[in-house]
């Protein structure tokens, strides 16, 4: 992260064009504003636009705005975001959920640095640094054509690559302390973290990236055994870690007396043996999610029967044809069922008598 720092400061006061890349959460956001604030346009607005959010039809007049008439409705003439961000920076977030339609106009806007409004003929000069982010792999959507590649070129002047926390974990410790300082504040808390918790934050694998810290800290700092609600959390994502492990050395036990060696051929029997092994698996996800996989691998006994809530054990049922006899003779045994086969209706009332 302290690359991105030191091209930030490189590039905050030029006018290039950049691109912020990284996944949800890493602060793609908090970067654009820092690149916006460092520049010599501070003083003047900086202009959001969250590309995803706008209904595609609206987006191109919300950009560039519209002359009176354009379509139904246009009374009147509306400046586009490009316009309110005269003299600031326009921040287009989730770029890459562009249609090709609206990418190919930006393209034309970013070549020459003008546009025109909706319905308009004249040209606009852009008087705004233009900053791109993207959490898509854009590499992966040109080569589906959902992206286009002239626009990533233009683009992708600056491309800054926000790491995910993960990666930076020397970083999770300094961002706690600061959310904590931000959050007791406005809460009126005083409330420190304990080593326990330190420490649990720094091992943590953070897929929300700092987003998810900081609502970790909020709820820390909110909830009276907020530490206490993340230790579990923690802890469970620490059992679940040699799960994996613990599940391949199940599946990979030797034959034992318990567990009979493998019988060569039998097309069948293998497709039998896959099915087993399928539910036992399904079973076993299940049995694990309660924290009981890993007692029974180190314990070498069967994993218990599953503790699944009642409509999952209701889906699994379906597919063991012993259970359904119960629900079937439950249906035989109804009143409506019973007065259908032995023709006991209620008489229809007839016209005419
Ligand atoms: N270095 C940082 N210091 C303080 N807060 C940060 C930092 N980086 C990110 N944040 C905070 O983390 C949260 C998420 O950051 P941000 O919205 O910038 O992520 P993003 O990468 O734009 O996510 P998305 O792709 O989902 O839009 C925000 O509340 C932001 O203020
Ligand atoms: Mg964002």
């Amino acid at each position: 992260m302290r690359a991105i720092w030191s091209v930030i400061e490189d590039v905050a006061d030029t006018d290039a064009t950049i691109l912020l890349r990284g996944e949800s959460g890493v602060g793609k956001d908090f970067v654009g504003r820092a690149v916006h604030t460092r520049s010599a346009r501070r003083g003047g607005p900086f202009v959001k636009v969250n590309c995803a959010a706008i209904p595609a039809e609206l987006l191109e007049s919300e950009l560039f705005g519209h002359e009176r008439g354009a379509f139904t409705g246009a009374y009147r003439r509306k400046l586009g975001l490009f316009e309110c961000a005269r003299g600031g920076t326009i921040y287009l977030d989730e770029i890459a959920e562009l249609s090709l339609t609206l990418q190919a106009k930006l393209l034309h806007v970013l070549q020459d640095f003008c546009f025109s409004r909706v319905g308009g003929n004249g040209s606009i000069a852009i008087n705004a640094r233009v900053i791109a982010a993207t959490n898509r792999d854009l590499e992966r959507a040109m080569a589906r054509r959902e992206f286009r590649e002239d626009l990533y070129h233009r683009v992708n002047v600056v491309e800054l690559r926000v790491p995910p926390l993960r990666e930076r974990r020397d970083e999770i410790l300094p961002l706690a302390a600061e959310f904590l300082a931000r959050f007791n504040e406005r809460y009126g808390r005083q409330k420190e973290l304990s080593a326990e918790s330190l420490a649990h934050l720094t091992e943590y694998p953070w897929a929300g990236n700092v987003r998810e810290l900081e609502n970790v800290v909020r709820r820390m700092v909110v909830l009276a055994d907020g530490e206490g609600a993340f230790a579990a959390l923690a802890a469970g994502r620490a059992k679940r870690a040699p799960r994996s492990a613990g599940a391949r050395v199940l599946a990979r036990r030797e034959p034992g007396p318990d567990r009979p060696p493998r019988r060569a051929g039998g097309g069948a029997d293998r497709a039998r043996g896959r099915a087993r092994a399928g539910a036992l698996e399904s079973r076993r996800g299940l049995a694990d999610s309660q924290g009981q996989l890993q007692d029974a691998a180190q314990q070498d006994r069967p994993v218990p029967p599953h503790p699944a809530p009642a409509r999952t054990r209701g889906a699994l049922r379906a597919f063991d044809p012993d259970a359904w006899r119960v629900p079937a003779w439950n249906l035989l045994r109804s009143a409506r069922w019973r007065g259908f086969r032995t023709g006991r209706r209620r008489p229809r009332a007839r016209g005419g008598g």
